[in-house]
């Protein structure tokens, strides 16, 4: 049976350093096992947040290797044990002891988002695709890894201005629910900040239950506050119509253009208000693309 070093961070919000541990590995193995190993023989006051050691509770979250990762998600043996392994605690969150981190800031921006609401005489039936919208929502472990590694927080440390992936996720959900008649746009345009991602996707890598967080949650909300805050033609309508007399006479075909887009604006956003099946006020396209 081979040996495995792992270098582990060893302090707390004071600081700290690395500490090395010689662990035996054993098959079907994983990372958590090894830092068990640790406390049962090695040093019993090693502090690591766990519960399920399933994948399920999204506790034991750490940069293994320098990526974050669950630990009991992490095989041993898909690590090369030819160099120690370094396990730390997420940098994104204040360390408490060791390997366990500080993510209480995560519910206090949870607290923000009104939960789900039900329009008034909301009609209780929803179809299989409005399902199939969200779900993958509702995968979601909260182990805050995504928050962990987006460059908004980690690096630019915008806690105060920024909601962070894992809960435009949770926002996405509430907002694509057919029978949910809340708007949350403001929310994320002034509180959460959806402006500062820039689709890195860095998120979507991280995430153990591989919710495409960016493509189906993030990019469809970045749209909503586009088209209720910053639509020309959103606002030409609700304005009267006065851009559009502004447009010189030169410029007819480019009018004609302009009114064609205003028109399907305004029969796409009639149809989706009146669509039969949805029964949403939520001008979700029908035929959004849900990336799989
Ligand atoms: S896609 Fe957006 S939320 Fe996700 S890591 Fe990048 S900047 Fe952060
Ligand atoms: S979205 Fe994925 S990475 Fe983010 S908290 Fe949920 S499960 Fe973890
Ligand atoms: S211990 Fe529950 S997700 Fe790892």
């Amino acid at each position: 049976m081979a040996d495995a070093i792992l270098e582990v961070f060893r302090g707390d919000q004071d600081g700290g350093n690395t500490k090395q541990y010689t662990v035996p590995v054993s098959p079907g193995m994983v990372v958590l096992d090894a830092i068990h190993y640790i406390q049962g023989h090695l040093e019993p006051d090693l502090a690591v947040r766990w519960n399920c050691k399933a994948g399920k509770c999204g506790s034991c979250s750490a940069e293994v290797n320098g990526r974050p990762r669950l630990m009991c998600k992490t095989r041993m043996d898909a690590l090369p044990l030819d160099k120690p392994i370094t396990v730390f605690p997420m940098k994104t969150f204040p360390v408490i002891k060791d390997l366990v981190t500080d993510v209480s800031w995560n519910y206090m921006v949870n607290r923000k988002i009104p939960p789900f609401t039900p329009r008034a005489n909301a009609k209780w039936k929803m179809y299989q695709e409005d399902v199939d919208r969200v779900q993958e929502f509702r995968k979601c472990i909260e182990c805050f890894l995504c928050q962990n590694v987006c460059h908004v927080l980690r690096e630019h440390k915008k806690k105060a201005e920024f909601g962070g992936p894992r809960f435009f996720v949770r926002t996405a959900g509430l907002e694509m629910h057919p029978l949910d008649g809340v708007s949350r746009a403001k929310l994320l345009k002034d509180q959460m900040g959806i402006g500062f991602c820039n689709i890195t996707k860095c998120c979507t890598e991280v995430c153990p239950e591989e919710i495409h967080i960016t493509d189906n949650a993030i990019i469809p909300l970045k749209e909503r506050v586009v088209d209720e805050f910053y639509d020309p033609f959103l606002r030409l309508v609700a304005g009267g119509g006065r851009i559009l007399r502004s447009v010189p006479a030169a410029g007819a075909q480019n009018t004609r253009r302009a009114q064609v887009r205003i028109e399907a604006r305004q029969s796409w956003i009639a149809n989706s208000r009146a669509f039969p099946q949805a029964e949403s006020l939520k001008p979700w396209p029908r035929s959004s693309i849900i990336v799989t």
